[in-house]
């Protein structure tokens, strides 16, 4: 029995209130009504064999191993599929019981290879144990008749084999590829002896549908599906609870050990975010934080044009520190700043915050979000008064019509989206706003009722239709908005709803979708008892971005949707830590808990603290401080964990920027784009060695726990405190909970939290304080967080990125679900092999206009630049659009992007560029330039002495 392995009941709970009581195997047992006899039996201590049963699926009943006999019944039950009764008295071992169980297990075994002391699952094989429990000692059968020992083993997936010779066609496998995953890539093939499991019809693992997400290794009981590294490495030994470090979901892993090498990541069963199931990337994409690029030895080099040097860490840090000193007694305290990473941890980022106030003196303290969910923040603070989702991920499981809005939750945040197709497949409607055709608008099992692909810049008209026609068709909640809402407001906001350039006939000229599509997705939101929106980075990655969340806050309170599960408003925060970098204070003009640094209160209350006089006045946000390098007035720059130059727009810009710098400190895993512009590289932790919290996309603070030392020699919050000592200013924390203390101390909405306390209730989503001791799962139940909900007019503003003769398309950017942003970690992966290179998305008339085939090499250029990549031929894209990915480097999707951006926060516009496609021969001279500088950069860190 692998000790790690957690306790399975055999079926999923139930969600009923009353009891019964019965009794099993002489001893009284209460259990839920419902609830099958063999969970009622492993609930109360008593263990019934199983093999095709496992509680994260529905029974099935076909392996006859978990018989039973109840009095008074005739015959022997299986106890997985029959619900407890009242009164009824269940005995589970008896010596008829045992007789029919070996002879089951018999035919089993005989049909199986008896390698157990060389076989990869030996130790964590339920066939096995169960072999054990039934005390089978001989096996009549032979082996000499038909069998399928014989059979091939695929190993096509590069993360975990295929043994058809160990298969007992339990099902369990496609049972969890159905239920939990929600892919159907599994079936089995054939009946009675013939029958197999078989990937999507008979192809590999590889070719088939299968996203790699793990979910039928997890189920399966025997050796036959079974990840790599464990046939590689051999069972673990020891186990670390962690959280995963890739997106927002905030997935809760075991890491199983054999000392400080990880075996495999299991998804926690316990975990609030994930319930067991995990996607390919927390799964299997974690080789990266030991691939061979990972920088271990700080470095250091007066000019970009010299090679590295390599340091001690106390050279590099008395160097960075030097250098920062020398750059503000020439250019001024407010000419130096930092960028703090969302891929970190709360407690790293809240330091660097920390070093950039009270070191540097100034608040010039940026983070990614400012590129992503800072719009997010800005509209649903302003409408509703806190800068976060309103909901957990479960409260899915309530709506009745779930709208999602520029978003493609499969590739993004797939375990999440594996819980709401699950929704969807009981039958709760669908509306998908996106100008692409993503996966989940038609997907196995699967199809939205209404997809509506709006042109990209087309949002904000589009929400104002939809309350057009709520408004109009009398579909508002008019007690909710009464007793909760600012009517003042709302009367304002009506009026300008109903405008006549609102109604969906109007819209649809500008969006590009019909009115009746626009007018029925309408009322199915305003008719539904619980309508949910999740939205994501094609709403916030405009020029309207702020204006098309409070768009969204306003529809959701008109309609009464706030307050309760199954509704809200829900951003897919996209990075691990993108939601808590944002609480610990990384934007310039607050700190931690969201608070204004103009607040003389507020800041009076960290001076106390921090020993030292802050600054009142705002810093710089990122597109500021680029321009104010290009202007020549900002110097030097301290960026954790964050890759500016591949991941901001108008990549010429950004370069200008960074190259006029006097002193760029990068702190991360590999030398990243942003790093080949640097001074100074104080090398980071992967996940794997962090000691800390994340807080995911509803606002859960999870525990990220080390399961090996920081490889390089020094934690990043170390690394950062030694900085700021080093600068002047002192910082002595012991270890990072003393940091976490500190954020208790210091931000409201986190009095209660510590890591004792996360350790001993596992997670919270914040507030978590005196009103609310175990923290706060659905925001705004009685009242909104700023009394009265706020409705904002949201009049359309049309981006300045127009298309035209010159650029007539216009391009629009995502993700895939192997890769990762700038893919810094997928790339260092076996991920690479399902996409390897950005591909640019044409539709097939735009194509065949251009003369453009599957598989060409295009231009694709903007008003800022131009890039070359391959084209494929798709109509996910409407006529008009085109769209890429931005995961690697050497493309440089970002070359092509515009400075445009959000009117309220700055974030940038990446979701429309006009531009155009051509054929192309070669890459383009930007594309040369890289390649020329990723060389002489590699060749820098290569000589580093
Ligand atoms: S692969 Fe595993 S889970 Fe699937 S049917 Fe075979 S034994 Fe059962
Ligand atoms: S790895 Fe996931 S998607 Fe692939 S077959 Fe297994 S359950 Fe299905
Ligand atoms: S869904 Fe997100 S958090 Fe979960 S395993 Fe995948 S990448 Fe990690
Ligand atoms: S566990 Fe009940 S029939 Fe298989």
């Amino acid at each position: 029995m692998n000790k790690f392995k957690q306790a399975d009941l055999g079926t999923p709970a139930v969600a009923a209130s009353a009891t019964v009581k019965v009794e099993i195997d002489g001893l009284p047992a209460t259990v839920k009504a419902g609830t099958s006899i063999l969970r009622a039996a492993r609930e109360s201590g008593v263990d019934v064999p199983s093999l095709c049963a496992s509680d994260s699926l529905k029974p099935f009943g076909s392996c006859r191993m978990c018989l039973v006999e109840i009095e008074g019944r005739k015959g022997y039950p299986a106890s997985c599929t029959t619900p407890v009764e009242a009164g009824m008295k269940i005995r589970t071992q008896t010596e008829a019981l045992a007789t029919l169980r070996r002879n089951v297990m018999e035919l089993y075994i005989s049909d199986h290879p008896l390698d157990c002391l060389t076989c990869s699952a030996n130790g964590d094989c339920e066939l096995q144990d169960v072999a054990g429990a039934v005390g089978l000692r001989e096996v009549r059968y032979g082996f000499e008749g038909e069998n399928h020992l014989d059979a091939e083993i695929d190993a096509s997936n590069p993360y975990f084999s295929f043994d058809a010779s160990k298969c007992i066609v339990c099902s369990r496998c496609v049972r969890a590829c159905d239920e939990v995953q929600g892919t159907f890539a599994l079936t089995i093939e054939g009946r009675g002896f013939e029958s197999k499991v078989s990937a999507s019809i008979g192809e590999t693992f590889l070719d088939s549908e299968c996203v790699s997400c793990g979910a039928c290794i997890q189920a399966c009981p025997t050796a036959t599906l079974m990840e790599k590294t464990v046939i590689d490495h051999g069972q673990p030994e020891h186990s670390v609870k962690t959280t995963c470090a890739y997106c927002g979901v905030g997935c809760s892993f075991i890491a199983e050990m054999k000392g400080d090498q990880v075996i495999r990541m299991v998804p926690d069963k316990d975990g609030q975010a994930n319930h067991g199931h995990s996607c390919v990337k927390g799964r299997f994409a974690w080789g990266y934080s030991t691939h061979r690029d990972r920088v271990m030895d700080p470095l250091i080099r007066d000019s970009i044009d010299e090679p590295w040097r390599k340091v001690s860490w106390d050279e590099a840090i008395q160097y960075a520190a030097r250098r920062f000193k020398e750059i503000q007694k020439e250019y001024g305290r407010k000419s130096i700043g930092g960028i703090t990473s969302s891929r970190c941890t709360n407690e790293e980022v809240f330091v660097v915050q920390k070093l950039v106030r009270a070191a540097m003196g100034n608040n010039n303290v940026d983070t990614c979000a400012r590129v992503c969910h800072s719009p997010t923040g800005y509209g649903l603070r302003t409408t509703l008064g806190t800068s976060a989702g309103t909901q957990p991920f479960d409260s899915v499981l309530d709506a009745d019509v779930i709208v999602i809005i520029g978003a493609n939750p499969t590739v993004a945040h797939p375990v999440f989206a594996s819980q709401m197709k699950r929704r969807l497949r009981e039958g709760a409607n669908l509306i998908v706003l996106d100008p692409r055709q993503t996966e989940i608008v038609r997907s196995a099992r699967i199809e939205a009722d209404y997809h509506l692909p709006l042109m990209p810049g087309t949002n904000v008209p589009m929400i104002n239709a939809f309350a057009y026609v709520i408004v109009s068709e009398g579909l508002i909640a008019e007690d909710y908005v009464r007793e909760r809402c600012d009517t003042d407001s709302f009367d304002a906001w009506k009026t300008m709803v109903l405008k006549p350039e609102n109604a969906p006939e109007k819209v649809a000229d500008i969006t590009g979708v019909p009115a009746a599509d626009i007018r029925a997705a309408a009322r199915l939101y305003g008719e539904a008892k619980n309508g949910a929106i999740y939205y994501g980075l094609g709403v916030t990655e405009h020029s309207q971005g702020s204006t098309m969340v409070m768009g969204m806050a306003n529809l959701a309170m008109a309609t009464g949707n706030i307050g309760r599960s199954g509704v809200g408003v829900n951003p897919l925060r996209g990075q691990n830590n993108v939601q808590g970098s944002c609480d610990m204070g990384s934007f310039p003009h607050e700190l931690p808990g969201y608070r204004p640094v103009q607040d003389d209160e507020v800041r009076g209350k960290f001076e106390n603290h921090w020993g030292v006089t802050l600054d009142p006045e705002p810093g710089y946000r990122i597109p500021n401080m680029f321009d104010a390098a290009c202007a020549g007035k900002y110097k030097g720059m301290y960026i954790q964990g964050e890759d500016l130059a591949q991941s901001d727009p108008n990549t010429h810009h950004v370069e200008a920027a960074l190259s006029s710098m006097e002193c760029i400190v990068v702190q991360d895993l590999f030398l990243n784009e942003t790093a080949k512009f640097a001074h100074v590289f104080l090398p980071g932790t992967s996940f794997l060695e962090k000691d800390g919290t994340f807080i995911n996309a509803e606002r859960r603070i999870n525990r990220v726990r080390p399961v090996m030392k920081a490889r390089q020699g020094k934690d990043e919050w170390v690394i950062t405190q030694e900085l700021a000592n080093a600068m002047g200013y002192p910082m002595k924390y012991d270890n990072a909970a003393q940091i976490m203390d500190e954020i208790a101390e210091l931000t409201p909405t986190f009095t209660n939290v510590s890591f004792e306390f996360l350790d001993r209730v596992g997670s919270v989503q914040w507030p978590c304080n005196e009103k609310a001791p175990m923290g706060t799962p659905i925001m705004h139940i009685d009242n909104f967080v700023r009394g009265k909900g706020l409705f904002v007019e949201t009049d359309y503003v049309p981006t300045e990125e127009r298309a035209n003769r010159k650029f007539p398309l216009l391009l629009t950017t995502g993700r895939i679900l192997s890769q990762y942003n700038v893919g810094a970690q997928t790339r260092r992966t076996e991920n690479m092999v399902w996409y390897d290179a950005d591909l640019l998305e044409v539709h097939p008339s735009d194509a065949e206009m251009r003369g453009i085939k599957e598989g060409d090499l295009v231009a694709l250029s903007s008003r800022k630049g131009e890039i070359a990549l391959v084209a494929t031929i798709t109509d996910r894209v409407q006529p008009g659009v085109v769209y890429t990915t931005f995961h690697n480097p050497e493309t440089g999707a970002n070359v092509v992007t515009t400075e445009h951006s959000d009117w309220a926060t700055d974030c940038p516009e990446y979701k429309v560029t006009a531009v155009q496609i051509t054929p192309a021969m070669h890459r383009t001279d930007w594309q040369k330039g890289f390649d020329e500088n990723a060389e002489r950069q590699a060749r820098f860190l290569e000589t580093a002495e």
